[in-house]
C-alpha cells in the first residue's frame, strides 16, 4: 500500500516491451483480415469466419495513454493489482481459479502454459496443487511479471515456475509443447483473440486441456445487481484505490466481450473443440474448457 497513487510509470520509462518477444513461428500464423463491429465484439472475417477482437473497442484516437488491456496499462497498476482483484471480485476469483486448475485434469509431471499470467496467481495455484507439474507463465507486462516473480520466490516455487515476457498472439514455443494451457482474465485483453486461440491450439498436445476463464457482462436474474457492481462499484473502487483510470477499462472491456455462446463459436473457429462452457457465480464469469480440434499428427 506504499505505492504512490499513479504507479511508477514503467511504461513511460520505457521498461516495457509491448510487442513481446519475437515468435519463432510468426510466419506460420496467417494474418486474418477482420471486419470488426463498432463494439469490438464478434465479427465476420472476409473469409466468412466468426472473428473477435478487442482492438476496435478501444481505438487509439480515444486513448490517452496505453491501449486498454495492454501490458503497458497493466504495468501502471501492477503493484496494486492483487489487492484490487480480491476487493473487486469480493474474493471469489481464487475459487474460479481453483475450478480452472481442476479443469486442466493434469497428470504427473505435466508441462503447463499459463497465458496472461500477470502476477502469477494461476501459475502458483497450478504448481501448489500439483507438486510434480512445471509451469511457464507468459505476459507482456514486465511489472506484473516482477510482482509474480516475487511471489514465486517467496513460495520457493522458482524451480517449477518460469515467468517470461510475451503475447498470446505470438508464442515462441514449439508445436504441441504443452500438456495443458490455461488463461485467466487474459483473453479479453488480446488484440486479436482468434489468433491467440489458434496459438493456444498449436502449442497444446492433442487431447490436452485448454481452460480459459473470463468475465462476462452479467445476465439473468442477478444481472442488474451484478451489472451495478461491474459498472458502478468496480471503476470507482479501482480509481479510488489505485488513483488510476485504468479500472474504467475493466468495465468497458467486460461489456464488449462477446456472450458465452458467441465466444464459444470464436473458439471453435480458431482450431479448438469446446468440451464445456461453465457459467460461474450467476454468469459473472465463464470457464471455457477445450482441447485442440486436430487429432494426433501422423
Ligand atoms: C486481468 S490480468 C490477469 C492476470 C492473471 N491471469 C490473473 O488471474 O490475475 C490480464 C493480464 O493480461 C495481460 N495481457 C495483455 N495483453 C495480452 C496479450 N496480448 N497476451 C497475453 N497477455 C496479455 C496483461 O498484461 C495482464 O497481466
Amino acid at each position: 500500500m506504499s505505492q504512490p497513487p499513479e504507479a511508477p510509470d514503467a511504461a513511460a520509462a520505457g521498461t516495457t516491451s509491448t510487442a513481446g518477444t519475437k515468435a519463432s513461428n510468426a510466419d506460420e500464423v496467417a494474418p486474418q483480415a477482420t471486419v470488426s463491429t463498432p463494439d469490438g465484439a464478434a465479427s465476420a472475417t472476409q473469409d466468412g469466419q466468426v472473428s473477435d477482437t478487442n482492438a476496435a473497442a478501444f481505438p487509439d484516437s480515444e486513448q490517452r495513454g496505453p491501449r486498454g488491456g495492454s501490458g503497458q496499462m497493466f504495468d501502471r497498476i501492477a503493484h496494486r493489482y492483487d489487492l484490487l482483484n480480491r476487493l473487486i471480485s469480493l474474493g471469489i476469483d481464487q475459487g474460479w481459479r481453483n475450478k480452472t486448475v481442476a479443469a486442466l485434469a493434469l497428470r504427473e509431471e505435466a508441462q503447463v502454459l499459463d497465458l496472461a499470467t500477470g502476477t502469477a496467481d494461476l501459475a502458483i495455484l497450478v504448481a501448489e496443487t500439483h507438486p510434480t507439474v512445471e509451469v511457464v507463465g507468459v505476459d507482456p507486462s514486465l511489472q506484473m511479471l516482477e510482482v509474480g516473480r516475487q511471489k514465486v520466490r517467496a513460495r520457493e516455487l522458482g524451480g517449477r515456475i518460469r515467468l517470461c515476457e510475451g503475447r498470446a498472439e505470438e508464442l515462441h514455443f514449439g508445436d504441441e509443447q504443452f500438456d495443458a494451457v490455461c488463461m485467466a482474465f487474459g483473453i479479453r485483453n488480446a488484440e486479436d483473440r482468434p489468433r491467440a486461440l489458434r496459438e493456444i491450439a498449436r502449442v497444446t498436445k492433442p487431447g490436452g486441456r485448454v481452460a480459459i476463464l473470463e468475465l462476462s457482462e452479467p445476465r439473468g436474474v442477478l444481472g442488474p445487481l451484478a451489472r451495478f457492481h461491474v459498472h458502478q462499484v468496480v471503476p470507482r473502487l479501482g480509481a479510488l484505490l489505485s488513483g488510476a483510470k485504468e479500472y474504467r477499462y475493466l468495465e468497458r472491456s467486460i461489456a464488449s466481450f462477446p456472450p458465452a455462446e458467441e465466444f464459444r463459436a470464436v473458439m471453435e473457429n480458431s482450431d479448438l473443440k469446446v468440451l464445456e462452457v461453465v457459467p460461474l457465480t450467476f454468469g459473472v464469469c465463464h470457464l471455457y474448457v477445450a482441447e485442440p480440434a486436430r487429432g494426433p499428427r501422423p
